[in-house]
């Protein structure tokens, strides 16, 4: 059960409750090799890493303020330096890439849910090292001149931004809805409200 409760007891954390240090690069190494074990039909390891941590953060803001000016250039001050502040509320960004190549028997959906995986690899295993994360993406991801700016293939899609950092407050409890409320047994004889 132990094994267990770390996966339901598993949550995000605010990006701005992420706070100093953030993994040293012998973490990161461990952190990213986890993800390296996500499931890969095919074993094309349809994705990559950036890591952008310290300074290099004060440049993601810049690109993100470019691209929401370039989204619209009317767009007022304040929301101008919410975007900018987005990079610099945790102390180390992980950048997930869907690296994506056309493949007769593995979809784009299938790479893109394999990239997926190797980001929720990135979350538990900073979790494992006592580490904080949230997943987020917003109009940044899918924005072509953050595309540019990050040096993005043209195959290359943003999966998220995974934010890090040491959590204030480690023990954080979610309610989780129940699973059976989503689950039934197929095609079984017997009918009861609860499948499991
Ligand atoms: C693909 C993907 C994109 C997400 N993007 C955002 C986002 O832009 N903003 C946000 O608040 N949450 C986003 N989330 C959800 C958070 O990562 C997180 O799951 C949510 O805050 C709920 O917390 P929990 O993981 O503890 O349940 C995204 C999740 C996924 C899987």
């Amino acid at each position: 059960m132990k094994e267990l409760s770390f996966l339901t007891e598993h949550c995000s954390y605010p990006a701005k409750e992420l706070n100093d240090p953030a993994p040293s690069a012998e973490q990161i190494e461990h952190i990213l090799q986890a993800a390296m074990s996500a499931p890969d039909h095919g074993e094309l390891t349809p994705y990559r890493f950036l890591i952008i941590e310290g300074e290099a953060r004060f440049r993601l803001a810049e690109i993100f303020a470019q691209a929401t000016l370039q989204r619209n250039p009317e767009v007022d001050e304040a929301t101008l330096n919410k975007q900018k502040n987005k990079p610099l509320r945790a102390p180390m960004i992980i950048t997930v890439i869907a690296n994506i190549t056309q493949n007769p028997n593995i979809p784009e959906i299938e790479q893109i849910l394999c990239a997926g995986c190797a980001a929720q690899h990135i979350q538990l295993a900073c979790r494992a090292l006592g580490f904080g994360s949230i997943w987020l993406t917003g109009a940044n991801s899918y924005d072509m001149t953050v595309y540019q700016a990050l040096g993005l293939d043209i195959d290359e899609r943003i999966i998220g931004f995974i934010y890090i950092g040491t959590p204030a407050d480690k023990r954080l409890k979610k309610k989780r809805a129940p699973a059976k409320k989503i689950t039934r047994y197929w095609n079984r004889s017997q009918h009861t409200d609860f499948a499991i």
